[in-house]
């Protein structure tokens, strides 16, 4: 299958160009000027942009969790990404409570493979450090799976105490992988949620206020101070409160291999929105939505470049059935958010239009740095011999998020009836056209395991 797209303004993160690319295969075989190629499919991009396709390097599809599991399968939530211009993600999957890594790797490949409709890779979750598991680590570096999530957050699920968190750090120090960090004080949030809900306070608004922000930062700079100390690079994930992304500005200006992501809910939600009685609920994830305060804050460290990726942690929950678990105790509410679909679309509109970041800036955020860091090589860029993951972006086109329009398998959205300017016209994964317009031409089973090298960004 040989597609041209012509007349595309190619939007990449070190440069902006006019060219026409030629996609034969699963990848771009030609950029140029006025190309005169024979193609199955002409496609005519003027006025459009061409950017590689963006990549989500935190993911939870079917992730067990509050007695329930995260709604969308490999199948529903790979499509919603396509959807919303997104051609890779990188998933969690869980090493079980006394088991090995491989039992989760082998379980979260039970759920992917033949169902994911565009390329996955795996992040593996520890919460049990022991000597196997940490030879565990280097053999999963070796077969691709480089990226580990401890958590100091969730005592009783996934917490890890510190002496676990440097064990493991300073075997990524050895084997050339990355920690990635679930940086908020887990056990005195619990002493704070347990006041809460002694005094009456049941409602979900009371989620957000347990988990001070102070708590985020005390983290943060933790786990970044036993980073240094194990000699290994770190990587906060879902970084929400302006006292955390200090820590890691002060890191990196000490010249520390700190990275850090946030995700769109810390850039366009707040604490308020958590209000409102039960329906907050709908808002309950970790670290929580902060005051609004933050926000500007947090663009601040995306335009400086303290914060690197923006993800999305799409953890979905229905509103009915799951969110309701929780309906007379916060601390029951599953946490976690649907976002996968509308990454692209929120951070377009929010940043470029918003006069925040530039179209370069965007594409670095949502696709070029994520493969940089997590061991890409082959995607994030538009450029000759790179996978044919390709998004056709109309920047000028504006829509309205909803439950009742968007494709992730959840019964609500956190931005319902948000209008944004920005939308992915056609999307292609490894040069198959998946999304036309509102036509869905994807197939589960069509996204391939990517086997992720050591990212030689880290240092
Ligand atoms: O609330 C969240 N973030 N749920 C998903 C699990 C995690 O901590 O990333
Ligand atoms: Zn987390
Ligand atoms: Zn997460």
């Amino acid at each position: 299958m040989r597609t041209l797209i012509k007349g595309a303004t190619i939007v990449n993160a070190d440069a902006t160009t006019r060219a026409d690319v030629l996609v034969d295969g699963e990848r771009i075989a030609l950029i140029g000027e006025n190309l005169d190629a024979t193609a199955d499919r002409t496609v005519d991009a003027s006025g459009k942009w061409l950017i590689p396709g963006a990549i989500d390097v935190h993911t939870h599809m079917e992730l067990p969790f509050g007695g329930t599991f995260a709604k969308d399968t490999f199948e529903t939530g790979t499509r919603a990404a396509a959807f919303g211009g997104t051609t890779t993600i990188i998933d969690f999957a869980v090493q079980p409570r006394g088991g090995s890594l491989r039992q989760g790797l082998d379980a979260w490949h039970e759920k992917a493979d033949g169902k994911a409709c565009i390329d996955y890779g795996f992040h593996l979750i520890i919460s049990d450090v022991r000597d196997d598991v940490l030879s565990e680590m280097d053999q999963l570096v070796d077969e691709g799976v480089t990226t580990f999530k401890l958590f100091t957050a969730y005592p009783g699920v996934f917490f890890s105490d510190d002496g676990a968190v440097f064990r493991a750090m300073q075997q990524t120090a050895k084997n050339g992988g990355l920690i990635m960090m679930h940086a908020e004080n887990g056990l005195a949030i619990d002493v704070v949620a347990g006041q809460n809900f002694a005094a009456g306070n049941t409602d979900p608004y009371f989620h957000g206020t347990s988990r001070s922000p102070v708590f985020e930062g005390e983290a943060t700079n933790r786990v970044i101070r036993l980073a240094e100390v194990a000699g290994a690079p770190v990587y906060i994930v879902h970084l929400s409160a302006a006292e955390a992304l200090d820590e890691v500005r002060r890191a990196r200006d000490e010249g520390l291999p700190a990275f850090a992501e946030t995700c769109p809910q810390y850039l366009f939600l707040s604490l308020d929105d958590m209000g409102n009685g039960f329906e907050g609920s709908k808002f309950v994830c970790s670290p929580p939505l902060r005051p609004a305060d933050h926000q500007e804050e947090l663009w601040r460290g995306l335009v400086h470049d303290d914060l690197q990726v923006v993800s999305t942690d799409h953890c979905p929950f229905d509103f009915h059935g799951q969110k309701e678990l929780g309906k007379d105790d916060f601390r029951k509410i599953p946490n976690g958010l649907p976002g996968v679909e509308n990454r692209v679309d929120l951070l377009h509109d929010g940043g470029v239009v918003g006069g925040r970041i530039t179209p370069n800036r965007w594409v670095e955020l949502i696709s070029t740095a994520p493969a940089k860091l997590f061991g890409l090589p082959q995607k994030g860029v538009v450029a000759v011999g790179a996978d044919a993951d390709l998004v056709v972006y109309d920047p000028k086109r504006t829509h309205t998020i909803s439950a009742s329009t968007h494709h992730m398998a959840v019964d609500y959205s956190c931005y319902e009836g948000r209008s944004v300017t920005g939308a992915a016209d056609l999307v292609l994964s490894r040069g198959k056209i998946v999304v036309d317009g509102e036509e869905w031409l994807g197939q589960a089973g069509d996204g391939r395991f990517l086997r992720r090298q050591r990212s030689p960004f880290l240092h």
